[in-house]
């Protein structure tokens, strides 16, 4: 009797539930978009540990908002009381030092995140045909995370703050003409002041991260028109059954939802250990000076940008005008190399253009070309998915020596990341000066590297053991 009672009940409930949604439906493409993005997208069987980074990296956006927006409560921008409302969201706000400590982690983790979700892409090929768009985006979106925590980083107005915007600002004071310009500009004073800690507020809060969100959208939205890449970088799309359904492929909901919940808990066991127990870890995720209200007459003995900044910020220190030379041989170099292969208009064209990059060289000022070796250390990686040839994607069917260079390259990336932390000396500065021609090598060197060798046979279907 009580049973029958709770089955027409629950038909009434599910019912009702089924009448709200064919009232949603009707207005609003919901149940189409959870089955097209959720319980009917068809996402490769064979994903491992390295495919949690994506939803971490959208976990931890989430995160940065909302504790953003809580700080923002408590937070005045401006130069007389930033430093102090931070210490007052420390001290005297209930758990607002939580909060800061969870978006200062945050801010470092989501780096951490976003880097392994690049090396993945890297090492499986996932930015190839037919993923250029999705690694496109990919880019513009680490291009805003850094533009988002360079602009976060003055609003403590400490020490390590100011002097940190004072010393990239000035970098752009070395483009020819227009820098000095340029740069006053961009502060919107002689030197870093109130009216730079107002703008840098303005695009930290609202500028960056609405084209942020924005950015991610177009990511997911194109990664899930082409479906994603696996770690055999075999196109599951190619085997489907008679239900059109791909062979090697699970419904991202439940089993991705399932499995990335997983990694949200695994990722928060590390993460707050690092907000309870050490939020400055060492003073890379927040430096020992930036508790030292600003001051514009005291200049810091060493200025070094945080950690995930500093394998650009080597390269850019790494520009003397000693290295200059190098690079213009390096540029010569291409152009013959370019003039005996190339065919048609190119055989002149390129040797021109690396000619007259050979000659520019030497002409500027090297510190301008700093900044053109550190910007255009993360402006190429657009270009990756024009730049390898291989015939695989996945560095599992490549040759063994393809392993040892993205193993240097990786290696090599953290040396520099180590150098920038560090008080420049003659000899780091020539590891740097090796570091930076490693990186650059990598790419400008991979059309030929990239397709020499004996290449593996791909399989048919994914390789995937139940476990
Ligand atoms: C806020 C930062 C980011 C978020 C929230 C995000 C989110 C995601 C998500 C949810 C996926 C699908 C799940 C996965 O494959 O792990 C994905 C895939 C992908 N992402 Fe990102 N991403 C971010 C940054 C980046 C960056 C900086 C790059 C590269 C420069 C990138 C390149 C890729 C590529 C190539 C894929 C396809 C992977 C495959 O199919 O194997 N993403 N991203």
């Amino acid at each position: 009797m009580t049973n029958k009672k709770t089955l027409e009940k629950k038909s009434v409930l599910a019912n009702a539930v089924d009448a709200g949604l064919n009232w949603v439906d009707a207005r609003f493409p919901l149940t189409s978009n959870i089955k097209a993005h959720l319980t009917e997208y068809y996402a490769p069987k064979n994903f491992n540990f390295w495919y949690f980074f994506g939803s971490l990296a959208l976990f931890v956006l989430v995160l940065q908002i909302v504790t953003g927006i809580f700080l923002v409560m408590h937070y005045k921008p401006d130069a007389q009381f930033a430093f102090q409302s931070v210490e007052y969201i420390m001290r005297e706000v209930p758990g607002g030092w939580f909060i800061r400590y969870m978006h200062s982690t945050g801010a470092s983790m989501f780096f951490v995140v976003v880097y392994l979700h690049m090396v993945r892409a890297l090492i499986y090929g996932s930015y190839r045909k037919p993923r250029e768009l999705v690694w496109i985006f990919g880019v513009g979106i680490f291009l805003c995370l850094m533009g988002e925590a360079f602009f976060g980083y003055l609003l403590p107005w400490g020490q390590m703050s100011f002097w940190g915007a004072q010393v990239i600002v000035n970098l752009f004071s070395a483009i020819p003409f227009i820098g000095p310009e340029l740069s006053i500009w961009i502060r919107g004073d002689y030197v870093v002041s109130d009216a730079t800690l107002n703008r840098f507020f303005a695009f930290h809060v609202i500028a960056i991260p609405l084209v942020l969100l924005g950015l991610v959208a177009a990511h997911v939205i194109a990664l899930h028109e082409v479906g994603s890449n696996n770690p055999d970088g075999v196109d599951i799309k190619a085997k489907k059954d008679k239900l059109g359904r791909p062979l090697d492929g699970i419904p991202f909901h439940p089993f991705y939802t399932v499995h990335d919940i997983m990694g949200v808990a695994g990722f928060l066991i590390i993460f707050m250990a690092i907000v309870f127990f050490a939020p400055e870890m060492g003073g890379y995720f927040l430096e020992f000076n930036n508790f030292i209200p600003a001051d514009p007459l005291k200049t810091p003995l060493h200025i070094a940008p945080v950690w995930y900044f500093t394998p650009f910020y080597s390269m850019l220190r790494a520009t003397t005008d000693d290295f200059t030379w190098v690079l213009a041989g390096a540029a010569v170099l291409g152009a013959i190399v370019m003039f005996l292969r190339n065919k048609g208009i190119w055989k002149l064209l390129v040797p021109v253009v690396l000619l007259g990059v050979a000659v520019l060289l030497r002409l500027i000022d090297a510190k301008f070309w700093g900044v053109v070796a550190m910007g255009g250390a993360v402006v190429l990686l657009f270009f990756l998915p024009w730049l390898d040839y291989s015939p695989v994607k996945s560095l599992r069917y490549r040759p063994g020596w393809h392993k040892t260079f993205y193993g240097i390259f990786f290696a090599n990336f953290i040396v520099l990341g180590y150098l920038g932390t560090q008080a420049p000396t003659d000899i780091f500065n020539l590891i740097s000066q090796i570091g930076t021609l490693i990186y650059l090598g990598f790419f400008f060197l991979m059309p030929v590297w990239s397709r020499l060798g004996t290449f593996k046979p791909v399989p048919d279907r994914v390789t995937f053991h139940a476990h």
